[in-house]
């Protein structure tokens, strides 16, 4: 075995897997296992805490944690706490929360809140007879998960449908069992996919025992069991309206009637193609995941949901859409979202706790409306400054900062450097290049 591999690793203490990773994969001092040790936080139970949320934990990676206030949201003001890497997003969103404040703020509606788990088997029988004594599958599979369901069902969720799904035209005994269901203020994956290994148990021994099944038709083969990702059935729409007319001026002069239709425009654009659509959603995610992410809910989940609910009717398109119509400028986002707001990370992460409680301790549905204004919000600014200044010069005036800090510039030189760049194009070749010049004369 190379020095560089390792056995037993998950087995050895925290300290240990540090010390190793700093000999085999250091440069022979060690600043590895220093940077490490500077992540971990004072407190040893709460350090215990967020190492048991993955395995072989050695430290924290620390992301900013930044607020957006202003968000009216059906009526009521929300500050909201975002997680993100990227300078800017926490400015646009704050920004474009405002302007739709001043003009009624965000509408929203819960489209549905139901969530797909699917278990997927291979059986050679006669698919006519299996369909026959569906009803009766279906009778001993919700009996069966019963204990699983009860509690659920008691907070007004459980299992709302169970289909059968037959794909043996596509390859020879697959079929699915597709149920659905209702996880109340809880994502559900833990829930569902309880249930679902359930359901495959119910179902060999269905096979098995009843006694319309053909003696050589008894096995069942059981490939998986597990909830669905896509869940477009659990969506909400977040919306802002307003007359053109109060749409306001904008940069270099532009008239809210040429704002509305470039807006427009864009915004089709991003329905026609498919590359200008993947970034024009990149920027909704950028607000989404930065919200999702916050709460501890899982943002690659959601995120997988929206593309392939984007791409729902054969090719992947905007989230979002634009309409004018009789003066009145309509912008909008359906997007799906399983959320939770009890269970997983959303209690035991102190920060998605703190989140929760500076969002008013939302239920399920109350945060997919914020999640989805502050989704559309994103995209609004986006959209706002391609079709108006271009995204560079926002975005670069928030990022001189870190430029800055990269150079590891004084707060004198930080002065110097902010004033000259006031009414210039900002690049890292132009900032260093100003900074050395700053350094070289005094
Ligand atoms: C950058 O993170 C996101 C944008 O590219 C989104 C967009 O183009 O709509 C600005």
């Amino acid at each position: 075995m190379s020095d560089k591999s390792v056995a037993g690793f998950s087995k050895m203490g925290k300290n240990q897997k540090i010390d190793w990773v700093n000999t085999a994969y250091g440069n022979g001092n060690t600043s590895i296992s220093t940077t490490l040790k500077t992540f971990w936080v004072d407190d040893p139970m709460l350090q215990k805490t967020i190492d048991g949320f993955s395995e072989n934990t050695v430290s924290n990676f620390i992301m900013p944690y930044g607020l957006a206030p202003n968000f009216l949201i059906d009526g009521q003001t929300y500050c909201v706490p975002m997680v993100i890497e990227e300078s800017s997003v926490v400015a646009a969103a704050a920004a474009a929360a405002k302007y739709w404040q001043e003009r009624g703020g965000f509408k929203t509606t819960i489209l549905g809140m139901v969530k797909v788990g699917q278990v997927h088997f291979i059986w050679d029988g006669n698919s006519d007879l299996l369909k026959s004594l569906f009803p009766v599958l279906e009778a001993e599979l919700r009996k069966g998960a019963a204990d699983i369901t009860e509690n659920m069902i008691k907070r007004g969720g459980g299992i709302t449908e169970i289909e059968l799904l037959d794909f043996t035209d596509k390859e020879p005994g697959l079929y699915q069992l597709r149920a659905h269901f209702e996880t109340c203020d809880s994502m559900g994956a833990n829930f569902i996919n309880t249930v679902l290994e359930n359901f495959a148990t119910t179902l060999e021994n269905f096979f098995f025992n009843h006694q319309e099944i053909p003696d050589h038709y008894r096995d069942v083969n059981i490939i998986m069991s597990i909830l669905s990702n896509y869940t477009p059935l659990c969506v909400v729409r977040s919306e802002v309206s307003c007359k053109i007319s109060e749409l306001g001026t904008f940069a270099n002069g532009m008239m809210a009637d040429q704002l509305a239709e470039k807006f427009r425009m864009a915004v089709r654009i991003a329905h026609i193609d498919p590359y200008r659509a993947t970034t024009h959603n990149k920027g909704i995610y950028n607000g989404i995941d930065a919200v999702v992410l916050a709460t501890g809910n899982d943002f690659r989940a959601i995120e997988a949901a929206g593309h392939t609910y984007a791409a729902r009717d054969g090719q992947y398109k905007s989230l979002s859409h634009c309409e004018i119509s009789d003066g009145i400028f309509r912008f909008w986002l359906d997007v799906p979202l399983a959320l939770g707001t009890i269970g997983g990370l959303t209690s035991l992460h102190p920060l998605a706790k703190n989140t929760l409680d500076i969002l008013g301790n939302p239920s399920a549905e109350q945060l997919m409306r914020i999640v989805a204004s502050v989704g559309l919000a994103q995209n609004f600014a986006a959209v706002k400054s391609l079709v108006t200044t271009g995204i560079q010069s926002g975005h670069m005036k928030m990022h001189i900062m870190n430029i800055l800090n990269s150079l590891q510039a004084n707060e004198a030189e930080i002065n110097a450097t902010l004033q000259f760049f006031e009414d210039k194009t900002i690049t890292f070749a132009g900032v260093r290049d100003f900074i050395h010049n700053q350094r070289n004369i005094s």
